[in-house]
């Protein structure tokens, strides 16, 4: 049975149970973490905790736990859950209070983690990728928040899977930002390209373990500006996020990338990426970074 954490508590996920008056459910107002777990190690927790600060900040909800409290909650919920692989999800919300938009007065914020599967990318995707279509990027200018108010994305990534592609690849004033629950990267000539960070995209803790991976193994790696006509004449994309890691994409809006395989990069960066989480494999490991 899968074990929730809610305010405090750890319960069955049937008896876990929010107010309808949450300000996550009236107005999305709240952020999220999603964080993998490798043979019961919390992966990149420090990156993970400093993002859920910034965008806390960001969208002005006091911080209910210090990092220290934070691991302990999540430790919990691993061990609550059986350890090995698995894919936390935590939410901030800015508690209970009757609607109205200006913040409430000495309210709690909600705090809720949870639980899921975190499995390994199908091997149909490591042979052939997948298909992507790029659409207009129409969601707010704080894309670097991870804010729980994802309607916009949801919205880009169903259309781009009913144009049958399996994510959207947003461009926004001439410039891709990322995917709608992904970051993006192209190669060029031998050369790995990703957007810079800004309030554009979400800093994404998947996309910085690549680029700081690729900087120490002599990759070329570069964060700059990349246009719809430059992905398209790329010779590999690929998209990284915590849950999926880093999944080539072979085909964008019908047309094949490169020779529309996944690409040599794809799994050189792939390998690196293993080698990196082996260091998570030891009992008593703590980040390796
Ligand atoms: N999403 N960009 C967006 C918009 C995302 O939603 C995500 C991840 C990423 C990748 O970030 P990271 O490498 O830190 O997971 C980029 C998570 C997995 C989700 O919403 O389920």
């Amino acid at each position: 049975m899968a074990i929730v954490y809610l305010n405090g508590e750890y319960m069955p996920e049937e008896r876990a149970a929010v107010s309808p008056l949450d300000r996550g459910f009236i107005f999305g107002d709240g952020v999220y973490e999603v964080i993998p777990v490798y043979n019961g190690h919390l992966f990149r927790i420090a990156e993970h905790l400093r993002r859920l600060d910034d965008s806390l900040d960001g969208v002005r909800i006091p911080r209910p736990c210090d990092h220290g409290q934070w691991a302990a909650i999540l430790h919990g919920l691993i061990e609550r859950n059986g350890g090995g692989n698995q894919s936390l999800y935590l939410q901030v919300t800015r508690g209970v209070a009757r609607r109205d938009h200006a913040f409430p007065m000495e309210v709690r914020p909600t705090v809720f983690a949870m639980s899921s599967p975190l499995l390994p990318l199908a091997e149909e995707i490591r042979r052939h990728g997948v298909a992507a279509v790029t659409l207009d990027d129409n969601r707010w200018e704080n894309c670097h928040l991870k804010t729980i108010a994802l309607l916009p994305n949801i919205l880009l990534r169903q259309q781009a899977l009913d144009a049958g592609g399996s994510e959207a690849i947003l461009i926004r004033r001439g410039e891709v930002t990322e995917g709608a629950a992904s970051n993006l990267f192209m190669v060029d000539k031998g050369r790995i390209v990703t957007p810079p960070k800004g309030p554009g995209l979400l800093p994404g803790i998947t996309r910085d373990l690549i680029v700081e991976l690729a900087r120490k193994n002599d990759i070329p790696v570069r964060e700059h500006a990349i246009t719809p006509a430059q992905l398209a004449a790329a010779d590999e994309i690929w998209l990284t996020s915590s849950t999926r890691e880093i999944v080539p994409v072979t085909r964008l809006d019908g047309a094949a990338v490169g020779d529309g395989r996944p690409g040599a990069l794809w799994k050189q960066m792939t390998q690196l990426f293993e080698s990196y989480k082996s260091g998570y494999a030891e009992p008593d490991a703590g980040d390796p970074a």
